[in-house]
């Protein structure tokens, strides 16, 4: 697979990117290296990582509880702290093994310790390789409000293995799927397809599916690195999406993950592209056919319709009180800052709860 670039970073693949790895390791001359997993990718990712780091510097692995509630400040000082008794320095480099939360977390640290050191993401999750580790955003959460503090930079490099996704476990696999599929559907009818033809998510199929991912989230990310213009339609099915997945949250027995609740969020905002933008009907059966073979069907009496729409309404990109939507045209093309009537609203809850 060849390289990819994100303005300056480059996105590296298998093999030749831990060959490039420690190349930049040799030529940098790091004084120390700190690699941060957490406890699933302490127990399943770092073995993999180390055996193929080749350096006599040393290396030093820091181990955070796995979850977004330790995405904080309390964390992030912890951290600092420890880098600071272990003597790193301007020249220490920061390697974040892990999912979302690791990366954006790590880059985090990493840009404000000593007014920023190198870092390096190496993402384990499907969601992280396709989505959190590529567009330069790293940050924490501050209370209830999930990315609220946080800086733009780049990493200098993003190393992308599927070796580390067999342990993943399968629902965080399909959370990283909607993110894929999400991106056929904004942006290129062709990549799309593909999933329409696929009977079953093998890790082979894997390795060219993510290739084509980050290289759609690349160009709608260099398009619009101000997030301005083009760049919002990566919120498509994220309206509905984060208001169902905050109200899961807040109700056990239906805990979405993220992925999950945008697949639901995509097929419901695909009913209101159906009826307002000019979407087909036999797109909107495609979409339907899709996500139903992958995520199942969801059920949300009126009273919890309700109570999302309500969610809705808090979400942090909405401008003033207007609810703004990424609907599609067609697939592969949107049609950003789009109003909806409430009473649509209910009739894509329908929809999406009919098998
Ligand atoms: N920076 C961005 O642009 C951006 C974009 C999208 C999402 N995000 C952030 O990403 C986070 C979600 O990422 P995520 O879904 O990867 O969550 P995550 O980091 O919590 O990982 C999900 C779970 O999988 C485990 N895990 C990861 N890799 C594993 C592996 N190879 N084997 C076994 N277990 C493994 C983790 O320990 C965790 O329990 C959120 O905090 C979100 O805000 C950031
Ligand atoms: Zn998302």
């Amino acid at each position: 697979m060849q390289n990819l670039h994100i303005e300056t970073c480059p996105i590296l693949f298998k093999d030749k990117a831990y060959l490039e790895l420690n190349e930049l390791i040799k030529n940098e001359d790091y004084s120390s290296i700190f690699i941060l997993t957490d406890t699933n990718t302490q127990e399943h990712c770092s073995k993999i990582l180390l055996q193929q780091i080749k350096t006599v510097k040393p290396i030093e692995v820091f181990e955070i509880e796995a979850g977004e509630k330790y995405k904080h400040l309390e964390t992030c000082v912890s951290l600092w702290e420890t880098l600071s008794e272990m003597g790193a320095d301007r020249h220490s480099l920061l390697i974040n093994l892990g999912g979302g939360v690791v990366t954006d977390l790590g880059g985090f640290v990493a840009s404000c310790f000593r007014r920023g050191i190198d870092f390096i993401h190496v993402p384990t999750s499907l969601l992280g390789m396709v989505d959190a580790s590529i567009g330069g955003k790293n940050g924490i959460g501050l209370g209830a409000l999930k990315n609220q503090i946080g800086i733009i930079r780049n990493p200098k490099m993003i190393l992308v293995d599927s070796n580390y996704l067999p342990t993943l476990p399968a629902n965080e696999l399909r959370s990283g799927l909607a993110e894929m599929v999400k991106h056929g559907l904004i942006y290129d009818q062709g990549y799309w397809n593909k999933f329409l033809h696929l009977d079953k998510l093998t890790l082979s199929d894997l390795d060219a599916l993510i290739y084509e991912s980050i290289q759609i989230k690349i160009s709608v990310v260099e398009q619009d690195p101000t997030e301005n213009g083009i760049r919002k339609i990566l919120n498509f099915g994220h309206t509905l999406g984060h208001a169902i997945e905050s109200y899961s949250h807040t109700h056990h027995q239906k805990h979405l993950l993220h992925g999950e609740a945008i697949a639901i969020g995509m097929l419901m905002e695909a009913y209101l592209s159906y009826k307002l933008t000019g979407l087909t009907e036999t797109e909107l059966l495609e979409i339907k056919q899709v996500i139903q073979k992958y995520y199942p069907t969801p059920s949300f009496s009126v009273d919890e319709r309700k109570k999302i729409i309500d969610l809705m309404k808090f979400d942090k990109k909405n401008k003033g009180s207007q609810i703004n939507f990424v609907l599609l045209k067609k697939i592969g093309e949107c049609a950003i800052d789009q109003q909806v009537e409430n009473e649509l609203i209910h009739e894509a809850f329908d929809y999406a709860s009919k098998a």
